[in-house]
C-alpha cells in the first residue's frame, strides 16, 4: 500500500470551532492540533483545536479498532486530520462551556500530519509560565485562543483604519525604512552602508519628515500604518519596533485633526467592541492636566484630584509652607475620597513614598466623625480650615495629602501618588473608557544634561502664535500647537500643527541651539523643501500597539504583537540581536571594540 499523505480527501470540510447542526450525520473532515487526549475505559477522546475553537473527537475500539489503535499514540499538539461522522453528544455528556459542546465526531479514519516534541510547558498553563519562556516558544504561545483573538482584533483594527482613512480622502504612501535620522527624542537604530563605507542609515523613529514633505508635494492627505524604531528604555507600553497609524493633512487646523480622530475612535470602538463612545472628548490644556491630575496623560477614571492650596497656607502659621510660598513655590493637596479609612501606618508609608519621589514631606488631613484631623490642623485658623475644605472638596470619610515645593515637581509627585492610592483603594472604574485631548504643551523643555532647550514634542511643531514673541526671551513659556490623545491614562497618540515657514523653522532650530551648519547638515532637505511653497499642515500618529492593547484588555503591548522583544530588546525566539561573521563586518568596514558602547 502506498504511503498516505495530505491529499484533497484529507482537507477539512469545516473548522473545529464551527462544527454544528449543519454537519449532523454528515461525512466530515477535521484538521487541527490535539489540545487534550483522554483515554476513558478504552474510548479515546480528543479535543481538536484550530483558531476557531475546539471540538471533541471520539475513537471507539469497537467501531474502528485499527483507527483506535493509531489514536493510542497521539500526544498533545500533534497535527492530525480526522474523517468521520458528526453526531449530537449523548444526553448528559454535553459541554455547555464550549460553543461546539453539543457535538462530537465519531472518528472513522486518522492521518497524523505532524508529531510534536514534548512541550516546554503545559498549554493550559501558558498564562502562568514565565514570559521569557513564552517568548522563546512564541509559536506555542500564539496557539492560545486569547493570543489568536488579539492578532485578529489587531488585523480588524488595521482594516478599519485603512477603510476609514481612505474613505476620508487619505492617500496611503510608504516612506523609507533606510533613511536619515529623524529626532523624536530617542536614540536611532543605525544600519551601516556597505557601498558607502563609514556611512549609516538610521531606521525611522517615525515618518515625520517624509510626511511633511508629502504635504509640500501636494498629497493633501497622507496616511501609513508605519513601523517605527526607537532605541529607548523599554516598558510595558514601549517596544523598540512598534507601529503607528501615521497621518498628515494640508490646509487644516487642530479642529480638523481632532474631529477626524474622534470619528475614527468612535467608529473603531463600535466596529471592534460594539461600544458607543461619546464624542467630542474633553480637552484640557497641558497646564490644567498637570495642575489637577499631576500628569500630561491623566486617567480620568480615577476620581482623585489635586487642588491649589496656596491661599490656604499663605495665611497659615506653618512656617515651612510659608517659606516655600514666599520663594515662588506652591502648596498642593491630593483629595482622596474614602481616604479616612487609611491607617496611620498606611499614611506613614505614603509619606515615605512621597519622600522617595523627591518631596520634602507629606501632611495628611482626614475627616472622621465630623472632625478634621491631621498634624497641620492647628496651623490653620477657622477661616483657613474652612477654605481648606472648600478648595479641596474634603468631606466626611475623606483624606487630603498636602505637599509643598516647586510647581512642576509637586504636581507630578502628587500625580504619581494619585495613581498609586487609587489603585490600592480600587477607586478606578475599570469598566469605562476615558478619552481626552491634552493641548497646548510647552514647546520646549530645559535639558539639564545637554544644557540647552529641547523640543518637548519634536522640532517641527509650531509655536502658539500668541507666544512667538517669547521664543528667544523666555523660551520656557512658549506654548506649542501640539496635542495628545489620551485613553485611560495611556498616551495613545500625539501630533501637532507644523511649522510651514522655513524662516520660523530656522528660528526654532536656533532656539534649540543648532548652529546654522548643524541645521543645514541634518535638516537642510526639509528647509529647502519648505522654501518651495508649503501649505499649512499638521497631523498626528496613533500608537497602534497601545490602542489595540486597550481594545483587547491587555496590560502590555507585547500581548498584541506577534513577535515582540524583551526589555533588553531581544527576540528570544530567533536570538536577535546576534553577532555576525567577521566577513560581513569586514565588508562593512566595521571593527568591534569589546566592552565599548555601553552608556
Ligand atoms: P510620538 O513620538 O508622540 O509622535 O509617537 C506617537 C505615538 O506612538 C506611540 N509610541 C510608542 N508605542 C510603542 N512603543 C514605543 N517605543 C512608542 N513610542 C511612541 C505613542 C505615541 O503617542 N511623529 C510624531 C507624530 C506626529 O507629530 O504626527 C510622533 O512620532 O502612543
Amino acid at each position: 500500500m502506498s504511503e498516505r499523505y495530505f491529499d484533497d480527501s484529507w482537507k477539512k470540510t469545516v473548522y473545529c470551532g464551527r462544527v454544528g447542526p449543519q454537519e449532523e450525520g454528515r461525512q466530515t473532515v477535521l484538521n487541527g492540533w490535539i489540545r487534550k487526549r483522554r483515554d476513558l475505559g478504552g474510548i479515546i477522546f480528543l479535543e481538536l483545536w484550530d483558531y476557531t475553537g475546539t471540538v471533541q473527537v471520539v475513537f471507539n475500539p469497537e467501531d474502528t479498532p485499527e483507527v483506535h489503535e493509531l489514536a493510542k499514540d497521539l500526544r498533545s499538539e500533534y497535527v492530525v486530520a480526522v474523517k468521520g461522522k458528526v453526531r449530537r453528544r449523548p444526553a448528559g455528556t454535553e459541554n455547555p462551556n464550549l460553543p461546539t459542546g453539543q457535538w462530537e465526531m465519531l472518528a472513522e479514519d486518522l492521518l497524523v500530519l505532524s508529531p510534536s516534541s514534548p512541550l516546554p510547558f503545559e498549554m493550559s498553563e501558558v498564562d502562568r509560565v514565565d514570559e521569557n519562556l513564552r517568548l522563546k516558544h512564541r509559536y506555542l504561545d500564539l496557539r492560545r485562543p486569547k493570543m489568536q483573538d488579539n492578532l485578529r482584533v489587531r488585523a480588524r483594527a488595521a482594516k478599519f483604519t485603512r477603510d476609514y482613512l481612505v474613505g476620508n480622502g487619505f492617500l496611503e504612501v510608504e516612506t523609507p525604512i533606510l533613511t536619515k535620522s529623524t529626532p523624536e527624542g530617542a536614540r536611532d537604530y543605525l544600519v551601516p552602508s556597505r557601498v558607502n563605507p563609514g556611512e549609516f542609515y538610521a531606521l525611522p523613529q517615525s515618518p515625520q519628515l517624509f510626511k511633511q514633505i508629502l504635504m509640500v508635494s501636494g498629497c493633501d492627505r497622507y496616511f501609513q500604518i508605519a513601523k517605527c524604531f526607537r532605541d529607548e528604555d523599554l516598558r510595558a507600553d514601549r517596544q523598540p519596533e512598534f507601529t503607528q497609524v501615521d497621518l498628515e493633512m494640508s490646509f487644516i487646523t487642530e479642529t480638523d485633526i481632532i474631529g477626524l480622530l474622534e470619528g475614527y475612535v468612535k467608529g473603531l470602538f463600535s466596529e471592534i467592541l460594539s461600544e458607543e463612545i461619546e464624542t467630542p472628548f474633553l480637552q484640557l490644556t497641558w497646564k490644567e492636566a498637570m495642575e489637577v491630575y499631576g500628569s500630561d496623560k491623566p486617567d480620568l477614571r480615577n476620581p482623585l484630584k489635586i487642588c491649589d492650596l496656596d491661599p490656604v497656607f499663605s495665611g497659615g502659621s506653618f512656617e515651612p509652607f510659608r517659606k516655600i510660598l514666599s520663594e515662588g513655590g506652591t502648596v498642593r493637596g491630593l483629595w482622596v475620597p474614602g481616604g479616612a479609612s487609611l491607617s496611620r501606618k498606611e499614611i506613614a508609608e505614603l509619606e515615605e513614598r512621597a519622600k522617595g519621589l523627591g518631596a520634602q514631606g507629606l501632611a495628611a488631613f482626614q475627616i472622621k466623625s465630623g472632625e478634621l484631623k491631621g498634624p497641620l490642623v492647628k496651623s490653620l485658623d477657622e477661616t483657613g480650615r474652612q477654605r481648606l475644605l472648600e478648595r479641596s472638596g474634603l468631606s466626611e470619610g475623606d483624606a487630603l495629602f498636602v505637599a509643598a515645593g516647586k510647581w512642576a515637581s509637586t504636581c507630578s509627585m502628587l500625580g504619581t501618588l494619585r495613581l498609586e492610592i487609587a489603585s490600592k483603594l480600587e477607586l478606578v472604574d475599570r469598566s469605562s473608557w476615558a478619552f481626552l485631548w491634552v493641548r497646548d504643551f510647552p514647546l520646549l523643555e530645559w535639558d539639564d544634561e545637554e544644557q540647552r532647550w529641547c523640543a518637548m514634542h519634536h522640532p517641527f511643531t509650531a509655536p502658539h502664535p500668541e507666544d512667538v514673541a517669547f521664543l528667544e526671551k523666555d523660551p520656557g513659556r512658549v506654548r506649542s500647537r501640539a496635542y495628545d490623545l489620551v485613553l485611560n491614562g495611556s498616551e495613545i497618540g500625539g501630533g501637532s500643527i507644523r511649522i510651514h515657514d522655513p524662516a520660523m523653522q530656522e528660528r526654532v532650530f536656533r532656539v534649540l541651539s543648532f548652529t546654522a551648519e548643524q541645521a543645514r547638515e541634518r535638516f537642510g532637505f526639509l528647509l529647502e523643501a519648505l522654501s518651495y511653497g508649503t501649505p499649512p499642515h499638521g497631523g498626528l500618529a496613533i500608537g497602534f500597539d497601545r490602542l489595540v492593547a486597550l481594545l483587547c484588555g491587555c496590560r502590555s503591548i507585547r500581548e498584541v504583537m506577534a513577535f515582540p522583544k524583551t526589555a533588553k530588546a531581544q527576540c528570544l525566539m530567533s536570538g536577535a540581536p546576534s553577532e555576525v561573521e567577521g566577513k560581513q563586518l569586514k565588508e562593512l568596514g566595521i571593527c568591534i571594540s569589546r566592552g565599548q558602547g555601553q552608556a
